[in-house]
C-alpha cells in the first residue's frame, strides 16, 4: 500500500542513486531532530560529487541512507534501478556488501589485523573462497600502491597507507559506488593530495564517487558541489574545475 508519492517513484537504471523526499527523524526522548527534511538527490553512473555543509546539516546522515547502513523515516530511495528505502537489515546488509564501498574519515581499520586481513574482510562475510579472498585482497592493496605493506598492522603504517588500507577494503567487492565521509579529515595536506588523488584515478576508472568534505579544495577535485544545510539541499552545481581558467584582471 505505498503512498501516492512513492507510487510515483522512478527508478531509472541510468542513475545509481535517487533519493525522493527522503526524510530522517532522530527520536531522543522528547525531542524529535529532522536530521533530513526532504532530500532530492540523483547521481548518475560516474559522476564524481562532493557534498558540502555545515556541522550538524545531515552531511552523514544522507550518506548513511545513500550506503544502506540506514533507513529514511520517510521518502524512498533507489539504488542502481532498485527501490531500497523498504528492505529489512538483513537484506540492507546484504546490498550494502555487493554495492557501496565505504571509506571513513577515521579509517575503521581492525587494529590487530595485518592490513591484508582488513581488506580480506568483507570477502570473508560475504562467503568468498579463501584462496580468492588472498588473490583480490592482494591484488587492490597492490593498486593502490600497498603492495610492500600487506602485512602490516595499522598501527605500523602512516595515516595515508592506513587511509589507502580502507580504500582498497571499500574496493575489493568492486562495488558500483564508493561512498567517502570526510576521508582526508584526519590527513595532513600532503597525504590528502595522495588520496584524492587516488579517488581521481578510480573516478577516471568509472566508478560513481560520493565524498564529503569541509574543504574546498577538496570539493574542488570532485565535478559537483552539493551543499546541504539544515537538512535539505541548498545548493547544487558543478564544481570550479570544470570552469576553464579566465583571466580576471
Ligand atoms: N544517531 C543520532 N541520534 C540523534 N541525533 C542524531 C544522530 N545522528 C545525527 N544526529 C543529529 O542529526 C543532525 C545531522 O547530523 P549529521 O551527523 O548528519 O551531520 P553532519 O552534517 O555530518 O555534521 P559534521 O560535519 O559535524 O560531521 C545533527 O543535528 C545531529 O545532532
Ligand atoms: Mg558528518
Amino acid at each position: 500500500m505505498g503512498s501516492a508519492a512513492n507510487s510515483s517513484v522512478t527508478c531509472d537504471p541510468n542513475d545509481v542513486i535517487v533519493t525522493n523526499d527522503l526524510w530522517k527523524t532522530y527520536i531522543m526522548g522528547e525531542q524529535e531532530v529532522h536530521a533530513l527534511r526532504g532530500v532530492n538527490l540523483r547521481i548518475q553512473r560516474n559522476e564524481y560529487t562532493a557534498i558540502m555543509g555545515p556541522s550538524g546539516s545531515g552531511k552523514s546522515t544522507l550518506m548513511n541512507l545513500i550506503g544502506c547502513l540506514d533507513s529514511p523515516t520517510q521518502g524512498s530511495y533507489c539504488l542502481n534501478g532498485h527501490d531500497v528505502s523498504r528492505l529489512t537489515d538483513d537484506e540492507l546488509a546484504r546490498i550494502r556488501n555487493k554495492e557501496i564501498g565505504f571509506v571513513f574519515q577515521t579509517f575503521n581499520l581492525l587494529a590487530r589485523a595485518s592490513a591484508l586481513h582488513n581488506v580480506e574482510l568483507p570477502l570473508i562475510y560475504n562467503g568468498t573462497p579463501a584462496a580468492e579472498r588472498i588473490e583480490r585482497a592482494k591484488f587492490v592493496l597492490e593498486s593502490v600502491g600497498l603492495g610492500s605493506r600487506m602485512d602490516h598492522k595499522p598501527n605500523e603504517m602512516s595515516g595515508g597507507q592506513r587511509q589507502r588500507v580502507a580504500i582498497a577494503r571499500a574496493l575489493v567487492n568492486s562495488p558500483s559506488i564508493i561512498l567517502a565521509d570526510e576521508p582526508t579529515g584526519n590527513l595532513d595536506s600532503k597525504t590528502s593530495i595522495e588520496i584524492m588523488n587516488l579517488f581521481e584515478e578510480l573516478h577516471r576508472q568509472g566508478n560513481t564517487i560520493v565524498l564529503v568534505t569541509h574543504e574546498p579544495d577538496i570539493a574542488e577535485h570532485a565535478n559537483r558541489v552539493v551543499t546541504i544545510r539544515d537538512g535539505v539541499i541548498a545548493s547544487d552545481k558543478p564544481s570550479h574545475k570544470l570552469v576553464p581558467a579566465t583571466a580576471t584582471h
